[in-house]
């Protein structure tokens, strides 16, 4: 399977999601999980209603929207403050705690990150994790105006680096992600951290990894 590049996806494959949970359940004392994983099914089922609608708005203005939705449907009253302080967690997320050294070991590779996230969002996390230096490019669905899984996004991951889809390793944990990438052509490696079963959407990821630390190994 050689690859000559190696692209990650973002949230939930190199930048770890829970810190947004402790902040949910600091700001609302047991109600984080259930907050938590709304707000994240609401954030990816916006993405899609956008897209599927011809609309566009950035990934920062989806998640505030789906913040929003998340609260009044669970009867939680959030106030600007509150609202701040959760979405500024996406803009500081922790790397998992292999992603350094994985990276470190996939020096000999072109590296670059493919993201719904706004460029803004991905500068600020990026920055925050100290990996500013490890990608030649992080691009961000924003100039397209489309989200994932279109295959306009993965074809643009192409067209930004140059090379066929099947010359491109995509990393990922976020199984419709998996599967956009798939059926798009790209060689697919999963990172299934949670042991999640894979979507029923006929596309069979190339290795499903139990972390980044298997993945120069599958390569
Ligand atoms: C991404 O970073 C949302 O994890 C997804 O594109």
């Amino acid at each position: 399977m050689a690859v000559k590049a190696v692209v990650f996806d973002a949230y939930g494959t190199l930048f770890d999601v829970r810190s947004v949970a402790a902040s949910c359940e600091a700001t609302f004392p047991s109600r984080g999980d259930a907050l938590t994983g709304l707000w994240r099914v609401k954030q990816f089922e916006y993405t899609w209603l956008l897209s599927l609608m011809g609309g566009y708005e950035d990934f920062q203005s989806v998640t505030g929207r789906a913040l929003r939705f998340s609260c009044r449907s669970l009867g939680l009253s959030l106030d600007k403050r509150a609202e701040a302080r959760l979405m500024g967690e996406y803009l500081k997320l922790e790397p998992f705690p292999e992603v350094s050294s994985a990276l470190q070991a996939l020096s000999g590779y072109r590296l670059a990150m493919l993201s719904n996230g706004s460029p803004d969002m991905l500068r600020a996390v990026v920055e925050h994790a100290g990996l500013s230096d490890v990608f030649e490019q992080v691009i961000s669905v924003d100039e397209l105006r489309v989200y994932k899984p279109s295959p306009k996004v993965y074809r643009l991951a192409c067209r930004k680096l140059g090379l066929r889809a099947g010359d491109i390793g995509f990393v990922s944990s976020n199984s419709f992600d998996v599967v956009g990438a798939k059926r798009f052509g790209l060689k697919v490696f999963w990172v299934n951290r949670s042991g999640a079963p894979l979507d029923e959407l006929d596309a069979t990821p190339d290795a499903v990894l139990n972390s980044l630390a298997d993945l120069v190994t599958a390569l």
